[in-house]
């Protein structure tokens, strides 16, 4: 089992950490099985987002870092950007140690990074900001390490002004609810495609999502070609092995879109008018409350 620094089932001293306030903005994690959508809806969403004029924080905490290139940055750019977790200096500026050194007497498990998005992110297109975290250890590997407590610290604590949204990208599976990294978040996005497979992952998320005290856990269903597709993943989710009493706060359906592919991973063609982009963009109506028919399918 990882012994992780922060999460609040952990060992006595772990648990004094304390969880700030999410302050002004708000917090929003996108999380599902692998393959399903989850960087190109977080990246739609963020750009939408900043669109309708909210300030948005897009982070990447999948550490294959793929966020930059689908918000659409350039790919060169996006390979240099320097993720969080192997920026020694930083690193250790925050912590007291290095990067891959164990837990030593020194280290700092709440470190201050509230500086952090002014300091380490960088620029997207339509004014979003992106933060790349890059890898944290994995079980097995030891998990008091100074990265770990380094981006647990961040994504609970960075500095928000007042309205901005963080939109949290994350690597496939259910891991990051296990550990520290969606603490303090307002909203899960699941994301799962018409697949049985897809929607299990997707329950499993949607309840470790709740569990963890996130109070809203939406539903989004993508790459839906035809009402059936709809219709299927409602049967999953009616399964009597499904996870009883499971409830989201809304359901979206997003259309399968060829346009996605078309020069992938970047999501810039499809901001230029597609239905996948116009559904994404009640998404994010949605999510800033604003009104409006999260059940459409867009066609
Ligand atoms: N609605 C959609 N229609 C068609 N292709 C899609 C759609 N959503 C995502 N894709 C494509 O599916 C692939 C996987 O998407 P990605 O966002 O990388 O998934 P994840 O981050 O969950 O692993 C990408 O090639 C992407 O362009
Ligand atoms: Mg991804």
């Amino acid at each position: 089992m990882c012994d992780d620094p922060l999460h609040p089932g952990g060992h006595d001293h772990h648990q004094r950490v304390p969880i700030s306030a999410a302050s002004n903005g708000r917090r929003v994690v996108i999380a599902g099985k692998g393959g399903v959508g989850k960087s190109t809806i977080a990246a739609l969403l963020a750009r939408q987002l900043s669109r309708r004029g909210a300030p948005v924080v897009a982070v990447d905490a999948d550490e294959q870092s793929n966020l930059g290139a689908t918000l659409g940055l350039d790919l060169e750019r996006a390979a240099s950007l320097v993720p969080l977790a192997a920026d020694v200096g930083y690193v250790e500026e925050k912590t007291g140690a290095r990067p891959g050194e164990g837990a030593g007497e020194m280290l700092r498990l709440n470190p201050d990074v509230t500086d952090v998005v002014e300091r380490m992110a960088v620029d997207a297109p339509d004014g979003v900001r992106l933060l790349v975290m890059g890898g944290v250890a994995r079980a097995g590997g030891g998990c008091l390490c100074p990265e770990t407590a380094l981006l647990a610290a961040t994504v609970r604590s960075m500095r928000l002004r007042r309205g901005e949204v963080v939109v949290m990208d994350t690597h496939a599976g259910v891991e990051h609810f296990g550990r520290s990294l969606a603490l303090g978040f307002d909203e899960a996005v699941v994301v799962v495609d018409p697949t049985r497979n897809a929607v299990t992952v997707g329950q499993a998320t949607a309840r470790l999502a709740a569990e963890l005290g996130i109070s809203s856990v939406r539903l989004v269903v993508n790459r839906v070609r035809e009402p059936a597709d709809a219709e299927r993943v409602n049967g999953y989710l009616g399964l009597p092995d499904s996870g009883a009493g499971l409830s989201f706060s809304s359901v979206h359906l997003l259309p399968y879109d060829e346009r996605a592919l078309a020069d992938e991973p970047s999501v810039d063609r499809l901001l230029l008018g597609s239905p996948l982009a116009d559904a994404v963009d009640r998404l994010a109506g949605d999510l800033l409350g604003v009104a409006g028919d999260p059940w459409e399918v867009a066609r």
